[in-house]
């Protein structure tokens, strides 16, 4: 079969182009979640082009020119992690086990090279064994796993709810709560974006991961550009003392999925934990969501598998395990080995 692998610029593509890349997209995300609802056109754009990140595509193409494959490579826009190439390759599952994967990663390796990057990180779901078995056979580490949670919204126990909020300004004195729907004032950005730094710096990250460094002005593009596609509501703890903002909680909904909420975020600054923070926030922004976005079945949120305050909120809220992802990285000159190994020439269009 003869394929040919290109880079390409998402913003340059067609409509006509992007579309193929959406449905290998979607149908990976599906593959994972089979209750993932598919992206729209608009949407893709968007979220393809999220700030703080530089980003690389690659596109696989079969004798008759139809994409078979996408690959990215990415890095963080701030300087950190300066070794790592982050990457993420799709292949359709018509066109699995034919060299398609390798020659993408081929690029991948390339563009890592010519980067001046020495270690390939990437990910797979327990939901796609062709992932984790694609990262084996080129000698992959796994690092840490992640869980997905999903609750079912009618499920969830409206008194446990009512008691974390009723119980929070007792529990946590000199604290307040305020839940504010949609974007977050400017005045408070700077507070947020430090809360970021701060629990990036204490969540659990896989091993030679560094966290990014986080500004106000991130804070804003990034939530002007997802206001774009998603609907927010947030509750936000402050410190009455101080006035500053120790803890957040956030849930979004997608304009075009009305089916789901989705926990971006939960932090509580750690010298303010173990006071019911963090519930009182949940319970808050829940109780508000509740009544603002009715209709809503499922409420979703990812963690690692060594947080285990956050997970204790979250098995007490009702959330189940859904799928595992498992952080992979592999250094580059290992996956040039393995690409060399299987006959897939480096270095542009690629034929079998
Ligand atoms: C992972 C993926 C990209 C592999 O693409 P591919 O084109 O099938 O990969 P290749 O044909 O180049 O496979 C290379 C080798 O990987 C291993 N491999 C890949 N899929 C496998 C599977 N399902 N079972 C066992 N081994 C597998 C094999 O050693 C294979 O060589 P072989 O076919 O000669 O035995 C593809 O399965 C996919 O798109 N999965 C969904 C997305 C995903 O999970 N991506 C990883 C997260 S970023």
């Amino acid at each position: 079969m003869k394929r040919r692998v290109e880079e390409v610029d998402y913003d340059a593509l067609d409509d006509t182009r992007l579309e193929s890349i959406l449905q290998i997209t979607n149908a990976t995300s599906r593959e994972a979640n089979p209750r993932f609802n598919d992206f729209g056109l608009d949407e893709f754009r968007l979220i393809s082009s999220s700030p703080g990140r530089v980003r690389h595509r690659f596109l696989a193409q079969g004798p008759e020119g139809e994409v078979v494959g996408v690959a990215e490579g990415s890095f963080a826009d701030d300087g950190s992690n300066p070794d790592r190439l982050r990457i993420q390759i799709s292949v359709e599952a018509a066109s699995r086990r034919a060299g398609v994967g390798t020659a993408l990663l081929a690029r991948v390796v390339e563009l890592a090279e010519r980067l001046g990057r020495s270690t390939l990180q990437s990910w797979h779901y327990d939901t796609i064994p062709a992932g984790r078995a694609f990262a084996r056979a080129m000698g992959a580490r796994e690092g840490l796993q992640f869980h997905d949670n999903v609750l079912r919204i009618a499920e969830l126990d409206l008194h446990l709810l009512q008691r974390w909020n009723d119980q929070g300004p007792t529990r946590a004195t000199g604290y307040r709560v305020e839940v504010i729907e949609g974007p977050w004032p400017d005045h408070l950005l700077g507070d947020i974006a430090q809360l970021y730094f701060v629990l990036e710096r204490d969540m659990p990250l896989s091993e030679g991961v560094e966290p990014r460094e986080w500004s106000a002005e991130l804070v804003a593009s990034m939530q002007a550009h997802y206001r774009k596609l998603t609907s927010s509501i947030s509750a936000l703890a402050f410190e009455e003392s101080t006035g500053g903002v120790i803890g957040l909680t956030q849930l979004l909904k997608r304009d075009s999925d009305p089916t789901t909420w989705i926990v971006t975020t939960t932090m509580v600054d750690p010298t303010h934990r173990g006071k019911g923070i963090g519930k009182w926030i949940k319970a808050a922004a829940t109780l508000e969501a509740l009544s603002r976005w009715p209709g809503a079945v499922y409420q979703e949120t990812g963690n690692a598998f060594t947080n285990e305050p956050m997970l204790a909120i979250n098995r007490e809220m009702g959330f189940e395990h859904e799928l595992t992802t498992t952080d992979v990285e592999i250094e580059v000159d290992l996956a040039r080995d393995f690409i060399e190994s299987r006959g897939v020439q480096m270095g542009g269009a690629t034929g079998t």
